[in-house]
């Protein structure tokens, strides 16, 4: 067993936002970034079990870590559980795992997604294992839901591992099956962190509509919130107002990704920017993820011109996705910076189209 080095990109989403716990299994439209985690991961000297894990991108310093370690709130933690789900199928020696990163944390573009596939990916070159990339986003998913604790749903490790650049991702969270959708060539998909970072292992507020969105399961007595469609919205007049609304942003958005994929099958642009528009207005009035910086930065864009434009990735701070056409890409930059000087931008097709890999 020698040493392997593996690499998982970053996500955007399109569209499909909150539509992924387990008591909505809706539709969702991420698609890679050209930002990237990579794990090298080494046999090393010692009993099964140990590892010794450090990052070029946190300082560097190695830590002893066991795989039967509990967490404890440490980047470290996402490691050993990939650790722990792989060994479940496939014996693991002692190991060396570096991570080296370039994706920014807290802007609602999946870090922790990209950190555990890039580790899966690397203990299957290691071991020469088998798991097919639909297995492999179950265990990033395993890892990060039921070791570490995140109450996410699995879009984020669908993306990571079966993402394509250029590519929308399409993936129904309850049958699990997928469809790839190239973009628009001449749109640029403008991300923008508003300067507040969110935090979904710790954040209260996500775990707060995970909660809220499985009551509203519950007092509708179906089997997911997805089943129903704008047909049956008159039967949420029946449930306590706030749980009323979690739930109708949740159908209402799952009905805009599907409408989405079809806008963007029929190259319909003002179709897509509505239907952002749309999910952006869901997320601030009904759901209540977004705060003030973002929705000053939505504004902005659509003071621009540019009114396809919304919040992205768990809420409460992080980043909006802008879909711009390209020539206007750089103005509609300068436009949003001037006026919300917090901000930074974090990627676009537009001015990353030196990576090949990634220039539509
Ligand atoms: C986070 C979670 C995802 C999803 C999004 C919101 O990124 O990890 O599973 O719920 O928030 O759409």
């Amino acid at each position: 067993m020698t040493g392997f080095t593996a690499k998982a990109p970053a996500r955007a989403n399109i569209i499909g936002e909150h539509t992924d716990y387990a008591a909505n299994q809706g539709h969702v439209l991420p698609t890679p970034l050209p930002f990237h985690t990579w794990a090298a991961v080494a046999e090393r000297a010692g009993a099964a079990g140990q590892l010794s894990i450090s990052s070029e991108s946190f300082g560097n310093q190695p830590y002893d870590r066991r795989a039967d370690d509990e967490p404890r709130g440490h980047w470290t933690d996402y490691v050993i559980g990939c650790v722990r789900v792989f060994s479940k199928k496939t014996k693991l020696p002692a190991l060396e795992i570096k991570i080296k990163s370039d994706v920014p944390i807290g802007c609602g573009i999946s870090s922790s997604a990209a950190l555990c596939v890039a580790v899966i990916r690397a203990l299957k070159g290691l071991t020469g294992a088998d798991p097919g990339d639909a297995q492999i986003a179950l265990m990033a998913h395993e890892a990060e839901h039921d070791f570490v604790g995140v109450p996410c749903g699995k879009m984020d490790q669908f993306a990571a591992s079966l993402g394509r650049p250029g590519q929308a991702l399409l993936l129904n969270t309850k049958t699990l099956t997928t469809r790839h959708y190239p973009l628009a060539a001449n749109t640029a998909i403008m991300l923008v962190n508003c300067g507040r970072k969110h935090d979904l292992a710790k954040g209260g507020g996500y775990k707060q509509r995970v909660a809220e969105c499985t009551e509203a399961r519950r007092l509708l007595g179906v089997g997911t919130l997805c089943e129903l469609g704008t047909m049956d919205l008159d039967r949420l007049s029946a449930l306590p107002d706030l749980t009323a609304r979690r739930a109708r942003h949740v159908i209402t958005e799952n009905l805009r990704v599907l409408e989405f994929v079809a806008a963007l099958e029929a190259g319909d642009l003002e179709r897509q920017a509505d239907l952002l528009a749309a999910s952006h207005a869901s997320q601030r009035d009904d759901f209540e993820v977004s705060i003030p910086e973002i929705d000053a930065l939505v504004e902005s864009s659509k003071r621009f011109g540019i009114r396809g434009a919304r919040i992205v990735g768990g809420g409460f701070g992080g980043a909006i996705i802008a879909l711009v056409p390209r020539e206007q890409a750089v103005a509609w930059w300068s436009f949003v910076a001037k006026e919300n000087p917090k901000s930074q931008l974090i990627s676009t097709y537009a001015l990353k189209n030196d990576e090949n890999e990634y220039a539509a």
